[in-house]
């Protein structure tokens, strides 16, 4: 289907907006999930929105592995929790969360991406200086890429009613040596996240976005929103914490 661009007067196009909207503002992350069989149907609308997502040269260099043996979800859910341990030892600061979830997720789906890929974009492939600034941009473009079709498939499954979890914490490549036999994946991809969702064992909570005038300029970065390094440090020292598990309306 096909509509003319947004007319704020046009009643039908601000309800699709707001049905959007409601959507995208209750996608909030949850790290513990209720008992659940997600029906198969389920994953398969949930992977069709990641199927229409756009990529850089159209290359959709994705692979979603749908996981339903509770042994394998065990073994991968262990294996962040291993990740989360090892992180702890190295004295990272991270404020890690609780993995023990991802073992009995009701959704788990393995995201895997093709960095091969990176020779459908503009790279020299001669192994020069230049060539490599262009395998980094063209790294950027299909991690981008990638992102985008695993969101839509998170938007999805919120849209179904699910909590959702996006993990990243794959930690070095003794995770993917151990979960790439476990669901038979080929060498040359990479599992670059795990996508958990379920119903909430708690309540979703809002987390804190910064306002629109923070993430915003008309025409010229506003320097207002520049943030030093020590400002940083100073946001990762007081705030990060925060911002991570409390409820935006409980952040003093
Ligand atoms: C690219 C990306 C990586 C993430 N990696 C992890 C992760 O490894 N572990 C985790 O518990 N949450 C992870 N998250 C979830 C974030 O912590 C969460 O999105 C953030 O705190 C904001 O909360 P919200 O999703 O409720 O808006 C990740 C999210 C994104 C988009």
């Amino acid at each position: 289907m096909s509509t003319p661009p947004l007319d704020p007067h046009n009643f039908n196009q601000i309800a699709r907006y707001n049905a959007l909207m409601d959507v995208v503002r209750n996608r909030m992350t949850n790290r513990a999930f209720a008992p659940f069989t997600v029906p198969r149907d389920h994953f398969e609308l949930i992977l069709e929105a990641a199927r229409h997502a756009p990529s850089g040269a159209n290359a959709q260099p994705w692979h979603y592995i749908v996981v339903t043996d509770p042994a394998a979800k065990e073994t991968i859910g262990q294996c962040f929790v291993d990740e989360q341990q090892r992180r702890a030892k190295l004295r990272m600061g991270f404020p890690t969360p609780n993995y023990n979830g991802v073992k009995t997720a009701p959704g788990l789906i393995v995201v895997l991406a093709d960095f091969r890929f990176v020779r459908a974009f503009p790279v020299l492939n001669d192994g020069s200086e230049l060539d490599r600034l262009y395998h980094q941009n063209a790294e950027r473009i299909l991690l981008q890429s990638v992102a985008a079709s695993t969101m839509s498939a998170h938007l999805a499954a919120v849209a179904l009613g699910y909590a959702v979890w996006w993990i990243t914490a794959i930690g070095q490549d003794d995770i993917q040596r151990q979960i790439k036999p476990l669901l038979g994946v080929p060498d040359e991809l990479a599992i670059i996240d795990v996508m958990c969702f379920g119903p909430p064992a708690k309540p979703s909570y809002k987390r804190w976005k910064k306002p629109l005038n923070q993430i915003m300029s008309w025409d010229r970065f506003n320097p207002d929103c520049r943030m030093s390094v020590e400002q940083l440090d100073d946001w990762i020292k007081t705030m990060r914490h925060k911002v991570m598990y409390r409820d935006e309306s409980k952040i003093d």
